[in-house]
Order: structure tokens, then sequence, then C-alpha cells
């Protein structure tokens, strides 16, 4: 491909957020001009001396200072290559000054297919570059919500006192996208839903919701507090696991006709620790069902001795809604207005698109490239993390994988498996009935 070829397939997929039209095209012209394409074979000596000395060739045209080349590499790639790939970095194409460059790899999950293969894959990068120039990538740490889940709970004293297992009853990290596996049917069919979405994006979420308090700000202090929350996770229970596979999923010619292989999983994590001892934590994920959102449900316990029971609607939640319409709710009971003494299920409403009309929220990955040209590891995954994170579902995954638990089928456009919902209400989740949030329109 030359240059040009690939600054036009790139042109289309670039949108600058700034300026007049005029304005706009030159910007993405100016850009495109820093494109260029490179090729070679991913063990090949030749292709990577020929990167390197592209990137040399355009360090000196931008005059760089000796030893300030910063050289960021991201491996859009199948994890299988990442090793073959990072030697051949490591051997021709880094940064070869010790004063204030750096070269740093950014990678993207699968990060391996359970605990073993996830380490071995950890050893082998382990071996080429040290952890602070790794930088796994996981998209879910860069949504705006998300980053804001630590400000919420540590910058707040309404959540203080409230966010343990004295009035919270149970927790659910959702995740549901409203159309199939569309051509990624091959990829999917070898990792499920559990290694797609539920090990890593929810999982991260999760971690943000539930760990303690860091010492600091630092990414190590805040990292070192995930890990330990996911070592408290209690080993999985079969009974509580609901896997499901939509009808339509194995007509994928790339998908075999017999595949066990889970498009929803409902899985309840429990914990063992002071704050969190006998609190559900519920993770959800699903393919091809009735919505696309991605939304953390916090529903407190009853209200002790309470007079207004019988007429009250549900329970009090807090819900921060991830995507799409960015927003957080609570839902109180309140008096219904007008004349006659009843209540009805309300909220408190911070609805981004109302409230910060002029902001654009940025994507996710660009908040994290951005974080790795800076060197902030903070919403990255450190190795001990990434091996906490299998301890916990590789015992699940092989159990699936030798096909003792099978998935039960589900229309496309439902809810997924009837026996879901009634595993998350034997967890003691209220549904509240006949009360919809609706975003505010503009
Ligand atoms: C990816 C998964 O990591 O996340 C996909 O591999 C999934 O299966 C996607 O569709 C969802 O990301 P988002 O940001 O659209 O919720």
């Amino acid at each position: 491909m030359s240059d040009d070829a690939l600054r036009e397939r790139i042109r289309g997929y670039l949108t600058p957020n700034k300026g007049t039209s005029s304005e706009q095209s030159e910007t993405l012209s100016k850009f495109l001009q820093l494109i260029k394409y490179v090729s070679g074979s991913y063990d090949g000596e030749e292709g990577f001396r020929l990167l390197d000395k592209e990137i040399s060739e355009h360090e000196l045209a931008k005059n760089s200072q000796p030893g300030t080349s910063r050289r960021l590499f991201y491996l859009a790639l199948p994890p299988s290559v990442y090793p073959s790939v990072c030697k051949m970095i490591r051997n021709y194409c880094m940064n070869q000054s010790d004063l204030s460059g750096w070269t740093r790899i950014v990678v993207e999950k699968p990060f391996g297919k359970d605990l073993s293969s996830a380490e071995e894959l950890s050893s082998q990068l382990g071996e080429l570059f040290n952890e602070e120039q790794l930088y796994r990538i996981d998209h879910y740490l860069g949504k705006e919500l998300v980053q804001n889940l630590l400000v919420l709970r540590f910058a707040n004293r309404f959540f203080l006192p409230l966010w343990n297992r004295d009035n919270i009853d149970n927790i659910q990290v959702v995740f549901r996208e409203d159309f199939g596996t569309e051509g990624r049917g091959g990829y999917f069919d070898e990792y499920g839903i559990i290694r797609d979405i539920i090990q890593n994006h929810l999982l991260q979420v999760l971690c943000l919701v539930a760990m303690e308090k860091p010492v600091s700000l630092k990414p190590e202090h805040i990292r070192d507090e995930k890990v330990k929350f996911l070592q408290s996770v209690l080993p999985i229970a079969l009974e509580d696991v609901v896997l499901g596979q939509y009808e339509g999923y194995r007509d994928d010619p790339t998908v075999p006709d017999d595949s066990n292989t889970p498009t929803f999983a409902t899985v309840i994590l429990r914990i063992h620790n002071e704050r969190w001892e006998g609190v559900p934590f519920i993770l959800k994920a699903g393919k091809a069902l009735n919505s696309r959102k991605a939304e953390i449900r916090v529903q407190f316990k009853d209200v002790p001795g309470d007079i207004y029971r019988c007429k009250k609607q549900g329970r009090n939640e807090f819900v921060i809604r991830l995507q799409p319409s960015e927003a957080m709710y609570m839902k109180l009971t309140v008096k219904k207005p007008g004349l006659e003494m009843s209540t009805i299920q309300s909220e408190l409403d911070l609805s981004y698109r109302q409230r910060y009309q002029d902001v654009t929220i940025p994507e996710a990955y660009e908040r994290l490239i951005l974080d790795t040209i800076r060197g902030d590891q903070q919403h990255f995954v450190r190795r001990d993390e990434l091996k906490a994170a299998w301890e916990i579902f590789t015992p699940l995954l092989h159990k699936i994988d030798a096909g003792e638990l099978k998935s039960i089928p589900y229309k496309p456009g439902s809810r997924g498996p009837a026996e879901a919902d009634e595993l998350l209400a034997k967890a003691g989740y209220v549904q509240t009935h006949g009360y919809v949030w609706i975003p505010p329109s503009l």
C-alpha cells in the first residue's frame, strides 16, 4: 500500500471537532501528512529495520533533541504475534537514548484465554519490556463515567457511610448490545462473552465501584487497591451462573454447528471482606438483546420499620449509566404531587447531555491514547491485576469449555434467558415494576 492509499483509508474515520469546514480540512490534511506506511512481516528483521529508519528520519526532520525520541507502538494485532513483534521492536526499533526519551508498547485484549496462557504471554512480554513500558488497554477505563467513579465515591460525603453491606443489598454491572456477533463470529466463538466483556470490561468497572480508598491518586496506589479487591473475590459457584446463546448465532459460517459458546452470561461474584461480605455483585453481559446500554446499578436495602411499605413502588437505587446518554440518577420515593397523600418513585437526575451542554465527551480511546503519551498508567491494567482477574474466571471458563455448563438458547431481541432473571431475584434484586427512567430531551 502507498502512503497516500493508507491516508485515504484513514481520512473517512477522522472528524476534527473544531473550526470552520475549511479549517477542519486543513487540520485533517496536515495530520494525514504525518502518516507513513511501512510494511514487513511480524518476525522479519528487514521490515523492522526499515520502520526504525523511517522513525529516525522523522525524528531528525522534526529536529528532536537527541535523547528526546518518544516511540509509542500500538499493537493492533492478534495477541499470538505480540511476542515476536515485541522482540523485533526491542531489537530494532527502540529509542536509542537513555535521556528523556522513551519507548512504550500498547496492547489490546485478549491477553490470553485463561490464567496459564495469560501468564505465559505476560512473561514473554515481561522479558522484553518492563511494566512501565507496557500499557494493557481496556477501553472501558476510558469512558467518562467510569473515570468519574473514584471522584464520586471518595469526594462526596454522601456516599461514604452508605457504601457498604449495611446499606447496599446488591450491585449490578450490566452490558447489553442489541446486535449479534456480526462478522466477528470466528473470533468470538473462541472466546465467548465472559472473556470478551465480563473478565475485563465489567470486572474493571466493578473494581472501581468496590475497592477501598487508595492511599493517594498515584496510579500504583489505585492499582494496588484494585488488586486487593480482586483477591477477595470468592470462587464462583456454578449455581451463581446462567449462560445463554442467541438463536441464530450458529448460522454464522465461521461458528461451529455445535458451539456452546455463551453470547450471554450472568455471573454473581461474592466477596470476602469486611465491607462487602454477603452483598452479591451481579455481572451481566449479552449480545443480541433488546437494548444497547451499559450501567451500574446499586440497589439499597429496604427501609427498616417502613411505614410506607405497602404504598411503595420500589427500593432506592443509584444508577450510573455509562452509555448511551451518560447519566447518574438516584431513584427515590417521594410524595406524589397533588391532594392525596400517596407516594411515587421518582429520581434525582444528573444527565450529562442536559447539564453539560457545551462539552464534547471524548472517546474512550482518545483519552487513553493521550494517557500513554503522557505516561499515565492509572487507567491501564497492571500485570498482577490481570493475573488476579484470570484467577477468578479460569475455573468457570474451563468448566464451560469442557461442556459442563450449557448455554440456554434465547430469542434475539429479548432480555436473554428467563433463568437469568430468576437468578437475579434469588440473589435479592428487586425489580421496580412500572418505573422507567426517561433521559431528558433537550
Ligand atoms: C469490545 C468487545 O471490547 O467491546 C466487543 O470485544 C464489544 O464485543 C465492545 O462490542 C463494546 O464496546 P463499547 O464501547 O461499544 O461498549
